[in-house]
């Protein structure tokens, strides 16, 4: 089970290094649970820093670009993430694709150079509310699996996080049936080799609905975004795992 905290753009340096040494001192007591934090990228040294060198978490980058250097003002490169110490990179997040403009080309070129770059992505794929209410959900994520994941990624070299954009830092969560029904869905998506590819849930994963959400068949784990910011709600998430 992987349980994965999307900082986004929050936290002070001093925040991040707290949070990070609690959840450190409570989540190597609790052995089992694959975890990754992804903090913004100006935070990750002081991250590591607060980390014990025996840590169980691991920590990736929000984003990468698909060059692997060069005039990309802004940018951050995977190589960069991967010299840093990070293990993991989020790519396609809904926040890029509708914030930056990406697209599932894109995305998978990202994917490609993060792998080549000793990254594990976790490429994120999920329908807006006008296309569940159109009754696309399943052909709109079945576009992005098919244009989005590489097929030249080996096995397990990276996972998919399933997040619907309107169920994302709205409270409002996907029904357990619909979550077992688009994993099911997205694992028949992926190619023969693929199939045992990690495949996470995220939006508005919280204490109380994770146990539910976390025991359903097909769900290897959530990615959380605004319950990742409190050590005590992150923590009942990983407890429920
Ligand atoms: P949320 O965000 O848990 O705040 O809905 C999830 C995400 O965007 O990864």
């Amino acid at each position: 089970m992987i349980i994965a905290g999307n900082w986004k753009m929050n936290l002070s340096e001093d925040e991040a290094v707290a949070l990070a040494s609690v959840l450190d001192g409570k989540i190597n007591a609790l052995p089992g649970r694959e975890i990754i934090l992804f903090p913004p990228a100006i935070l990750i040294p002081a991250v590591f820093a607060a980390l014990s060198p025996d840590t169980a978490i691991a920590i990736g980058g929000q984003d990468c670009h698909a060059d692997g250097a060069g005039a990309h003002t802004g940018d951050i490169a995977a190589a960069m993430l991967a010299d840093a110490g990070c293990r993991h990179v989020l790519v396609g997040h809904s926040e890029r694709r509708q914030n930056h403009g990406e697209d599932d080309c894109s995305i998978a070129a990202k994917a490609a150079t993060a792998h080549s770059n000793g990254l594990s992505p976790m490429i994120c794929v999920g329908e807006t509310l006008e296309a569940r209410e159109a009754g696309s959900a399943f052909d709109v994520v079945s576009r992005q699996i098919c244009d989005a994941v590489p097929a030249s990624l080996p096995a397990g070299g990276f996972a998919i996080a399933y997040e619907p954009v309107w169920a994302i830092g709205t409270g409002r969560v996907a029904s357990e049936d619909d979550i077992a029904a688009m994993h099911a869905h997205i694992r028949a998506e992926l190619s023969s080799h693929h199939k045992q590819t990690p495949i996470l849930y995220g939006g508005s994963v919280k204490p109380d609905n994770a146990a539910g959400i976390l025991s359903l068949d097909g769900v290897d784990g959530a990615l959380v975004g605004g319950a990742s910011l409190a050590a005590g709600d992150f923590m009942a998430i990983v407890e429920a795992a």
